[in-house]
C-alpha cells in the first residue's frame, strides 16, 4: 500500500479518489483533519476496504512508528501542509510546525523503516515530497519561466517553509540515500478546494451576492492547473521519476488574478444569472497582500521530456468544470463554512476593507 499524508485536503483528496478508482492498490491516508480538511470530500470511498484513515498528526512520531510497522507501505506521497499564504501572514508558527517540522519527522519515520527493508523492497521504495512553485519567488514581466534550476527565494512564511522542507527532503536523500522525489506544481483549481483560495472564494461569494476581494491592482500572474491534472503528473514522477530528481509541474496557463475573476463572474452569468445584474458588478479592489509575490510561471518541459507528461484540461475546460461542481455540489459548500472558517474571513477581510 502506499501512505498518503495530508489525504483530507484539497489536492491529497482529490488524489486519494483518483488512485482508488484508478488502481487495486489500498492507500493509507493519515490528516490531522485541521480547518482545511474534510472527510466529506472523501464520502464515496465510504466502505471501501482500499482506504483506510487515520487521524494524526505528521509531527507523531510514536504514531508513525506504529502506522508503517503495521502496514508497512512501499512509498509515502506527503501532502500535508499548512497551505494558505495569508494564513501564514497572520501566524506563521503553525507553518513551521507543520512544513518544516512535520516533514522531519515524517521523513525521520521514513528513514527508519526504509532502512530496515528488504533490499529489493528498499530500492523500490519513494518518499514523494509534494511542494510549491513559490519556493523559487517572484519573477518580472518579461522573465523566463522557472525551470527545476531556478534558484530558491521564497518571499512568504508559507513559501519559506515549504522551501525549508524541499531542502530537507534534498539532504535526506544526498545523506542517508533514502529515494525521495520531489514536484513544484503551479497554482490548482478544481473540486473539493477550500473557499479560502481565490477561485473557490470567488464563486462562493458571487453565488451569496458578496464583494469579490481582489488584492492590490489584481495583476499579479498565477500559473493555473487543473488539480487532476497535477493528481496524474504525481503518479507518473512516483512511478517513474528520476530518484533524487524534483520536476516542475504546470498548466502553461499565465493569468492576471482579475482576469480569473471576470472569467469566473462571466460563465455564473451563463449558469445562474442573477435578477441583480452581472457578477461582475461584485468585483471589489481591496489592500494588498503584503510581500505579494507579482508573477509566477512554470516551465513544464523536463516533466514532459522525461515522462511524457502533458496536462489533459486547458485553462477553459477546466474552469468550466469547476464552476459547474461548486453549483452542483451547493451541500459541500454550505457544510464547509463552519464557525471556524467565517471567524477566519471575518479577520482577513475586515483588515483589507480599504484598496
Ligand atoms: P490543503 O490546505 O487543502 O490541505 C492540507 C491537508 O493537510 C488538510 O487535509 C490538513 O488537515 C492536513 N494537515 C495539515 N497539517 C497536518 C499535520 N500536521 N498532520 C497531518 N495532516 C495535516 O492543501 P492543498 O492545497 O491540498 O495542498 C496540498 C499540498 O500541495 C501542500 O503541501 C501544498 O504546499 C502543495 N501545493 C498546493 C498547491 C495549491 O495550489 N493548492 C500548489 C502546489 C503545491
Ligand atoms: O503557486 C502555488 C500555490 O498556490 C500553493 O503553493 C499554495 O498552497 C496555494 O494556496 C496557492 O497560493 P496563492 O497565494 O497563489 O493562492 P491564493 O488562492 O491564496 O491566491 C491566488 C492569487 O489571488 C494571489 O495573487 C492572491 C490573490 N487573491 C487571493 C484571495 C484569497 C485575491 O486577489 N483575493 C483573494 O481574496
Amino acid at each position: 500500500m502506499i501512505l498518503v499524508t495530508g489525504g483530507a485536503g484539497f489536492i491529497g483528496a482529490n488524489f486519494v479518489l483518483d488512485w482508488v478508482a484508478a488502481s487495486a492498490e489500498p492507500v493509507l491516508n493519515l490528516d490531522a483533519l485541521t480547518y482545511a480538511g474534510n472527510l466529506e470530500s472523501l464520502g464515496s470511498l465510504a466502505g471501501n476496504p482500499r482506504h483506510r484513515f487515520v487521524q494524526g498528526d505528521i509531527a507523531d512520531r510514536p504514531l508513525l512508528d506504529r502506522l508503517m510497522a503495521e502496514h508497512r507501505p512501499r512509498a509515502v506521497v506527503h501532502f500535508a501542509a499548512e497551505s494558505h499564504v495569508d494564513r501564514s501572514i497572520h501566524g506563521p508558527g503553525a507553518f513551521i510546525k507543520t512544513n518544516v517540522e512535520g516533514t522531519f519527522t515524517l521523513l525521520e519515520a521514513t528513514r527508519a523503516h526504509w532502512a530496515q527493508l528488504p533490499a529489493t523492497e528498499k530500492a523500490a521504495f519513494r518518499f514523494h515530497h509534494v511542494s510549491t512553485d513559490e519556493v523559487y519567488g517572484s519573477l518580472g514581466p518579461g522573465d523566463p519561466a522557472f525551470t527545476e534550476a531556478h534558484p530558491f527565494e521564497p518571499n512568504s512564511p508559507y513559501s519559506a517553509s515549504k522551501a525549508a522542507s524541499d531542502h530537507l527532503v534534498r539532504a535526506w536523500h544526498h545523506t542517508y540515500g533514502l529515494p525521495v522525489v520531489t514536484t513544484n506544481c503551479s497554482n490548482n483549481y478544481g473540486p473539493y478546494h477550500f473557499p479560502e483560495k481565490l477561485i473557490p472564494l470567488m464563486i462562493v461569494n458571487a453565488l451569496a451576492g458578496k464583494p469579490l476581494p481582489v488584492y492590490g491592482d489584481g495583476q499579479q500572474v498565477r500559473d493555473w492547473l487543473y488539480v487532476k491534472d497535477h493528481c496524474s503528473a504525481i503518479r507518473e514522477v512516483l512511478a517513474r521519476g528520476r530518484v533524487g530528481e524534483t520536476y516542475n509541474v504546470g498548466g502553461w496557463n499565465e493569468k492576471p488574478n482579475i482576469e480569473i475573476v471576470q472569467t469566473v463572474c462571466a460563465l455564473l452569468d451563463e449558469m445562474r444569472p442573477s435578477a441583480a445584474g452581472p457578477h461582475a458588478r461584485l468585483i471589489t479592489f481591496v489592500a494588498d497582500r503584503p510581500g505579494h509575490d507579482r508573477r509566477y510561471a512554470i516551465d513544464a518541459r523536463k516533466i514532459e521530456r522525461e515522462l511524457g507528461w502533458k496536462p489533459a484540461e486547458t485553462f477553459e475546460t477546466g474552469i468550466r468544470k469547476t464552476v459547474r461542481w461548486y453549483l452542483d455540489n451547493a451541500d459541500w459548500v454550505a457544510h464547509v463554512q463552519s464557525g471556524a472558517y467565517r471567524d477566519w474571513v471575518a479577520t482577513q477581510y475586515s483588515e483589507r476593507a480599504s484598496a
